[in-house]
C-alpha cells in the first residue's frame, strides 16, 4: 500500500490525473476503471486538461465503469451514464465502442451482470481502478456485507447511501434509486492496480478504518488492504486520522499536505 497525503482536494487531483497519465502514455491500450461521485470529478478534468495539452490519447483505451442504478435511462441526468458523458467523455477521445457502463435499463440483469463480468475478462482484465469510497466503506456500490468473492451483481443500497445521494435528487429520498448494478469486491481486487481517492473530514473516519481496521465485510473497503498493488491519494482532512499511525504501521506513505505543488509525480 502507498499512501499520498495531499495538501487539498486541487493537490489530490492533480497527484491521480498525473499517476493516471502516466499509465496511459506507459500503455496506450490501458483499460481503466472508472468511479462515480464527486471524489474523481477533479481526477477527471485533470485528465481532460492534458488531453487537450495533447499529453495523453485515449484513443485506444477501454473503460469499464463500477457500477449503475437500476431504472435510470443513461439521459437521466444523475445516471452514472450520464455523470460519464458530462465529467469525461464529452471531453477526451475515448471510441464510445471501449466504454462499458452496466446497463441498469437491462430487461435481464443477471445476464447483464454476468456477460459485464465476461467483457472485462475479454478486454484483458482491468489495468487500473479508480475508486471512491462511501462513508459507510462501500466501494462501487458493495455495501457492508458484500463478500470478498462478490462479482458484478444487483444489490439493494444502504439507507446511508440513499441518504447521502438524495442530495443528487433534490434531497427528495424517493426519487433516489435503491438499487444498483456494481462490480464485486472480487471483480476490483481483481483489476492489477487499484487508485482509492478520498477528500474531506466527513471520509476520515471510514479510511482509517479501511486501511487499518479489521478487514471484514462490514467495511467493504477494507478488503483493499488484500490488495498487491494498492495507492491511495488522500488531502488532509481525510488522512487526519491517520498520520501517526502511518509511522507506527510501516506503511510507504508521502506527506505532501505542508507543501505546495510538488509532490512524487511533478
Ligand atoms: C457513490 C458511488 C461510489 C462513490 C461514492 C462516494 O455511492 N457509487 O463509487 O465512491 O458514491 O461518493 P462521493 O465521492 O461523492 O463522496
Amino acid at each position: 500500500m502507498n499512501v499520498i497525503i495531499a495538501k487539498n482536494y486541487d493537490e489530490l487531483s492533480r497527484q491521480a490525473a498525473q499517476l493516471v497519465a502516466q499509465k496511459i502514455k506507459n500503455n496506450p491500450k490501458l483499460v481503466l476503471g472508472l468511479a462515480t461521485g464527486s471524489t474523481p470529478v477533479g481526477l477527471y478534468q485533470g485528465l481532460i486538461e492534458l488531453f487537450k495539452q495533447k499529453k495523453i490519447d485515449f484513443q485506444k483505451i477501454t473503460t469499464f465503469n463500477l457500477d449503475e442504478y437500476v431504472g435510470l435511462a443513461p439521459d437521466h441526468p444523475q445516471s452514472y451514464h450520464f455523470f460519464m458523458q458530462k465529467n469525461l467523455f464529452d471531453h477526451v477521445n475515448v471510441p464510445k465502442e471501449r466504454v462499458f457502463i452496466p446497463n441498469g435499463q437491462a430487461p435481464d440483469l443477471e445476464k447483464e451482470c454476468i456477460s459485464y463480468e465476461q467483457n472485462i475478462q475479454k478486454q484483458g482484465g482491468i489495468d487500473i481502478q479508480i475508486l471512491g469510497i462511501g462513508r459507510d466503506g462501500h466501494i462501487g456500490f458493495n455495501e457492508p456485507g458484500s463478500s470478498i468473492d462478490s462479482r458484478t451483481r444487483v444489490v439493494s443500497l444502504d439507507v446511508m447511501t440513499v441518504n447521502d445521494n438524495a442530495r443528487f435528487f433534490q434531497q427528495d429520498i424517493s426519487l433516489v434509486p435503491k438499487q444498483a448494478v456494481t462490480m464485486g469486491i472480487a471483480t476490483i481486487l481483481a483489476a492489477k492496480e487499484c487508485l482509492l481517492l478520498a477528500n474531506g473530514a466527513h471520509k476520515a473516519d471510514i479510511i482509517l478504518q479501511t486501511l487499518y481496521g479489521p478487514i471484514t465485510e462490514s467495511i467493504p473497503a477494507s478488503f483493499l488492504q488484500k490488495h498487491e498493488n494498492l495507492t491511495v491519494i488522500l488531502d488532509k482532512e481525510a488522512a487526519g486520522k491517520l498520520s501517526e499511525n502511518l509511522k507506527s504501521r510501516g506503511i510507504r506513505y508521502e506527506d505532501y499536505s505542508q507543501k505546495t505543488g510538488g509532490g512524487p509525480l511533478g
